[in-house]
């Protein structure tokens, strides 16, 4: 409670900074209209160097794990990044752009003051190159790194996996994106004449709590720990309330939640209404089917791939990327605290709890996130493909793995009754071949976004999914658009059973492998619902 006031009084104080308007004085209602002051600073845009610079490596990258003054966007208070040089640009958290089959040869740097190792969120490589937390390293110390990149084109990412400091590594700064390309999905992007950096955007999300003077504040309580970091403040690649200048086109966003604990309902709001987008990818690549929606939920470690149509605006006219009113199911002290904390859909108390630490802005509250400015007209005539690159089904089978998620009678969260031990492996998977994954995840509980590393899965079926789930559903199995494809990451929301296909064939790692699962809520990973998967 002194957190998320203490936050209140400070953006006051940062008021011309920070111009927040806080959520406090937001209608509650369904598509509540954004409010349109404050978005004056450009969204900063992959470009050839700089922060989030668009870096296709050739030969060997060093990422330096650093603090950098003056670099975050919102209040130019100094962030943690990856520094990084090449053909004598400097770069930092560089969206690192790879070409499928090409070797990746990297050197992490260490010159932060404690450990750390970067993990290469959804990429496929074996567990000495995909940050295992036993590999961290010290102050002064590097870890190279060095695979073929083997991944169908998409939208992976990379942040520091330090056993216990990972949320502060990542909340202060550390992570950017991995961008894999291939043949079709250039064909793809030719054909909707999409550029990276320039209509085909990466955007991060990350929400974040400021100290009085502008700086990054990353202080839990024990209810933060137990229910995860919630900042007042909601960045878009680094800046508060931010504008892109578009044209009448169509837009590729690439949309990374690199939040900490937040869950995200995000749509493209314009004058009250919610424009429909196609969703083209997730995880793991593009999806078997383009899929048209108006809002999607985004949890932790998820990506989703949209297209957006903005042929039919007129010049002048504004499009809000906007988080639209959600049940956030904090329902993990039986469900009684979910009604206090949870906002709740459409429910008069939406204006944000300053209860729990949970900061000033609450998950299910509608806020805007980022301004697209209609400047010019454009004509634009490409069509959206009915059909995406190719996607293997495989069958599905094998044995069924029971996964309980649960919160222990003194609090923390475990998996299987378990919390992380470094030397222990508590999943082994004996014979490489199909497993049924069975997530199971109680009703007095919160969501888990529920993150394997090494392999993609597919979803299979969603069990006694809230309304506001099932209401999404896209087919008789109680999937959402975002489950079709290939996923590293689900979102369990409570009272769910989610089943995942998992082939442990493919990729064929040679040797023995030490994989994790962990919640991607980094409070809890940290706090330590995750455990070792050894791959025999
Ligand atoms: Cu993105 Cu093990 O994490
Ligand atoms: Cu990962
Ligand atoms: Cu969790």
């Amino acid at each position: 409670m002194t957190q998320s006031r203490r936050e209140f009084m400070s953006l006051s104080a940062k008021a011309a900074l920070l111009a927040l308007g806080m959520n406090a004085g937001l209608p509650t209602g369904l598509f509540a209209a954004a409010k349109t002051t404050g978005f004056d600073s450009p969204l900063p845009l992959p470009g050839g160097s700089g922060l989030y610079g668009l870096l296709a490596p050739k030969g060997n990258v060093a990422l330096m794990a650093t603090k950098v003054p003056g670099l975050l966007p919102a209040t130019g208070a100094p962030m943690l990044a990856y520094a990084a040089t090449q053909g004598g640009k400097t770069f930092q958290n560089p969206v690192l752009v790879l070409r499928k089959g090409q070797q990746f040869n990297a050197t992490l740097v260490n010159m932060l003051p404690e450990p750390t190792i970067i993990h290469w969120h959804g990429v496929d490589g074996p567990w000495r190159q995909a940050g295992h937390p036993s590999y961290a390293v010290g102050p002064g110390e590097s870890y190279d790194y060095s695979f073929p990149v083997t991944n169908r084109a998409g939208t992976y990412w990379y942040h520091p996996h330090p056993h216990g400091l990972t949320a502060k590594q990542s909340y202060y700064g550390l992570s950017s994106f991995f961008i894999v390309r291939d043949a079709e999905e250039e064909a793809f992007a030719k054909e909707l004449d999409l550029r990276l950096g320039v209509n085909d955007i990466p955007v991060v999300l990350q929400d974040k709590r400021f100290t009085p003077d502008g700086q990054l504040d990353y202080s839990p309580s024990m209810e933060d720990l137990l229910m995860g970091y919630l900042g007042g403040s909601v960045l878009a690649n680094g800046a508060l309330r931010p504008t892109m200048k578009v044209a009448t086109r169509l837009y590729r966003f690439r949309v990374l939640n690199g939040s900490t604990a937040r869950l995200y309902n995000l749509a493209f709001v314009q004058g009250g209404k919610a424009l429909p987008f196609v969703l083209v990818g997730n995880d793991g690549g593009f999806l078997p089917a383009p899929q048209r929606l108006t809002e999607v939920f985004l949890a932790p470690g998820e990506r989703v791939d949209v297209l957006l149509d903005l042929r039919a605006l007129a010049p002048g006219q504004e499009v809000f990327l906007q988080n639209l009113p959600f049940d956030p199911m904090h329902n993990e002290m039986g469900g009684m605290m979910g009604g206090m904390m949870g906002g709740g859909m459409g429910g008069g108390t939406g204006g944000g709890h300053e209860s729990g630490g949970h900061g000033a802005l609450g998950e299910g509250d509608s806020y805007p996130i980022a301004r697209l400015l209609v400047e010019r007209k454009q004509t634009y005539d490409r069509k959206i493909p009915a059909k995406l690159p190719a996607l293997a089904q495989p069958a599905s089978g094998g044995p069924v793995r029971p996964i309980a998620l649960a919160m222990r009678h003194m609090g923390g969260w475990t998996i299987n009754g378990l919390t992380y031990a470094m030397g222990e492996a508590p999943i082994v998977v004996k014979k490489r071949g199909l497993e049924t994954w069975q997530i199971h995840n109680p009703e007095a509980s919160m969501p888990h976004p529920m993150h394997l590393h090494g392999y993609f899965y597919r979803v299979l079926e969603r069990r006694g999914s809230p309304a506001q789930v099932r209401s999404r559903a896209v087919d008789g199995q109680g999937r959402l658009a975002t489950d079709l494809g290939f996923k590293d990451t689900v979102l369990v929301w409570p009272g769910e059973t989610v089943s995942l296909s998992i082939d442990f064939r493919t990729p064929n790692y040679p040797g023995e492998q030490l994989f994790l699962f962990h919640c991607h809520n980094l409070e809890h990973e940290d706090q330590g619902m995750m455990l070792n998967v050894r791959v025999l």
